[in-house]
């Protein structure tokens, strides 16, 4: 039975206009009656991503991402489709009747949070206020941090050997599992409740709603692990926060410094740039690099300057980049890090390395140079290999011209040779580009390696006939209640592929529950499936005329294949290598 309601979905989608909700994520101009912009699911140049407004449909000619508000939200989010429509419905001012299941996530989630701002409380008021704090407060003097600055993160300390935590959360009368699985307790071999955090100093990490929705503690001396850290729990995800974005997005600056660490972060906001956050102990993450986008266009890399900072670096600029974030770099010298290096040379040094900060392409372009002699000329060769690889990644044309003319001047040769060379790199790329596009048409034409349905490949011409009939049942629910009047509705059995029965018993356990609605098929399929069932509907837009007729030939050579099974898996290898490779040796041509 489906937890959402067809009457909410019915609400939001009234309340909710798809062509003004996509427009707060994805820049869309008006073709026609339709809207396109630059698809937010897979790179591209030029916009393939359509907004149907008629149909309060989307759909991506490149990649195939498609379907309603539901699950747009879905992808873009990356949430489960119950808190889409939860979303959605809070957006548009609904309430939906929790169900059991959720009200007790809910529960979960809340009693998490509580449990966290009571320990939050403690570690705090031990650090500040009492003895036991003491070697904790001494440790962050040390370190260069102020009083104000330790109440501002509201730091804390996490005392040796004491149970204090523990019996105060157990008074207010939460469990021991209830602990254990918000990362405030661990139980021993011998079953003994203990405190996670034991003689630490501690780092809250804070929502951008403002709860305490986890800590890391930090060790005092150079005993491992350096920093313990909150896993997931009911009320965090490592990849999906921030350290320090409660306060940087309140800063209304138009860019954001990222570091590695919270000590970094700490320093900084301590020395006047409260717009720097750092990731939990991770490399960044896609949905990092999102929440990024969301509150700025501008993020200064500030990583440790070792090797493993550096190559962070590297996934930072690419991360970021592909969420539409411009990303400059800022190396500190003569430190290890950030905090080091202000609390040497104080906030102002700080800030002139931060107007000095590259941008990608200098950046590499100095990484480059750094590792060659130029007096010599095989060692300016080689750089200048390395430099129009560079030119060639990517980069517009104009952006391209001006380093072609500076790399020109600084290896002493003309524009024109490099342009060249550079130009002979991208038409090499953008053939092998072309190649594997080909490659990849032709194995999704053949079904060979489809993984949402990995049958396609066994009986191409059923899947395909299957897939016209769910398409039109799509387009068409109402032929459901007229097949099923005439005593003719298809039994699942009657589909070929395990895909095809799977989407079939969905739409058919919806339809006998309620009203057919598409967007409940969520709840039944993934939200790749759910791209596949749209691609159907759209592929057999054109046959709508005559759909009747084509549901019952499509009907038709479905129980013919059923009478002739398909090949084997070993002859249908054999059969589509065959064919692959034929047709890359006559170059593509089929
Ligand atoms: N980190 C972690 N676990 C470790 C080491 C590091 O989770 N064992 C994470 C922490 O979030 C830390 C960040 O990685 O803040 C960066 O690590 P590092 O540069 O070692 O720490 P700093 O914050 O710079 O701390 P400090 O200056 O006190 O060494
Ligand atoms: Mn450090």
């Amino acid at each position: 039975m489906p937890l959402i309601t067809q009457a909410v979905i019915e609400e939001i989608k009234n309340r909710c206009d798809i062509v003004e909700f996509i427009s707060t994520y994805v820049n869309l101009k008006r073709a026609g009656s339709n809207y396109v912009g630059l698809c937010p699911f897979h790179s591209e140049k030029t916009p393939s991503f359509t907004v149907f407004p008629d149909t309060q449909n989307f759909y991506c000619f490149g990649c195939g991402a498609g379907g309603d508000l539901i699950n747009f939200v879905r992808k873009i989010e990356n949430l489960d489709y119950v808190s889409s429509v939860e979303l959605l419905a809070k957006r548009a001012g609904i309430t939906i009747k929790a169900s059991e299941e959720e009200a007790i996530a809910a529960r979960k989630r809340q009693r998490t949070l509580e449990m966290n701002t009571v320990a939050a409380k403690y570690y705090n008021h031990v650090l500040l206020n009492t003895d036991e704090g003491k070697p904790g407060l001494q440790y962050l003097l040390s370190r260069k941090l102020t009083i104000p600055l330790i109440r501002h993160f509201g730091l804390g300390f996490a005392p040796a050997n004491s149970k204090e935590l523990i019996n105060i959360l157990r008074s207010k009368g939460y469990s021991t599992g209830e602990m254990t699985e918000s990362y405030l307790a661990k139980v021993s071999a011998n079953g003994n409740v203990y405190p996670l955090f034991n003689n630490r100093v501690i780092f809250p990490i804070i929502s951008t709603s403002g709860n305490v929705v986890a800590f890391g503690g930090r060790v005092m001396d150079d005993s491992k692990p350096k920093y313990l850290n909150s896993s997931d729990t009911p009320a965090f995800k490592k990849s999906k926060n921030l350290f320090a974005l409660n306060f940087a997005r309140k800063t209304g600056s138009e860019r954001m410094i990222l570091c590695e660490g919270y000590m970094d972060v700490i320093s900084l906001h301590g020395a006047g740039f409260s717009n720097a956050v750092a990731t939990l102990g991770t490399a960044i993450t896609p949905d990092q690099a999102r929440i990024f986008s969301k509150y700025t266009k501008n993020v200064v890399i500030c990583y440790d300057s070792d090797e493993a900072g550096q190559r962070a670096a590297d996934k930072a600029f690419t991360l970021l980049g592909e969420a539409g974030v411009e990303c400059k770099i800022l190396a500190v010298q003569n430190a290890k890090d950030p905090d080091e290096y202000i609390t040497k040379n104080g906030p102002s040094a700080f800030k002139n390395l931060l107007e000095g900060s590259l941008s990608e392409y200098d950046y590499k372009f100095e990484k480059i140079l750094s590792k060659y002699d130029l007096s010599n000329s095989e060692n300016k060769i080689q750089a200048l290999d390395e430099v129009e690889l560079l030119l060639a990644s990517s980069y517009s044309s104009a952006r391209r011209d001006v380093y072609i003319s500076d790399a020109a001047k600084k290896f002493d040769v003309k524009p024109e040779s490099i342009k060249s060379d550079v130009d002979m790199l991208i038409r090499r790329r953008q053939k092998a580009e072309k190649n594997e596009e080909k490659k990849q048409l032709l194995v999704k034409t053949s079904g060979y390696g489809d993984r949402i349905n990995p049958d396609t490949a066994k009986n191409l011409r059923a899947v395909r006939a299957e897939e016209a009939m769910l398409g039109i049942i799509l387009i068409h629910p109402e032929y459901l209640e007229e097949l099923e009047k005439n005593g003719n509705l298809p039994t699942p059995d009657e589909f070929f592929s395990g895909f095809g029965r799977k989407v079939y018993n969905a739409i058919l356990d919806i339809y006998h529950n309620s009203v057919f609605e598409e967007s409940m098929l969520g709840e039944y399929l993934s939200s790749d499936e759910y791209d596949r069932i749209i691609g159907y509907k759209t592929s057999r837009k054109m046959l709508t005329d005559n759909s009747v007729e084509v549901f019952a030939q499509c009907r038709k050579t479905l129980n013919e294949a059923s009478e002739r099974p398909g090949l084997s898996l070993r002859e249908l290898v054999e059969k589509k290598r065959k064919e692959l490779s034929d047709s890359i040796n006559n170059g593509g041509k089929t």
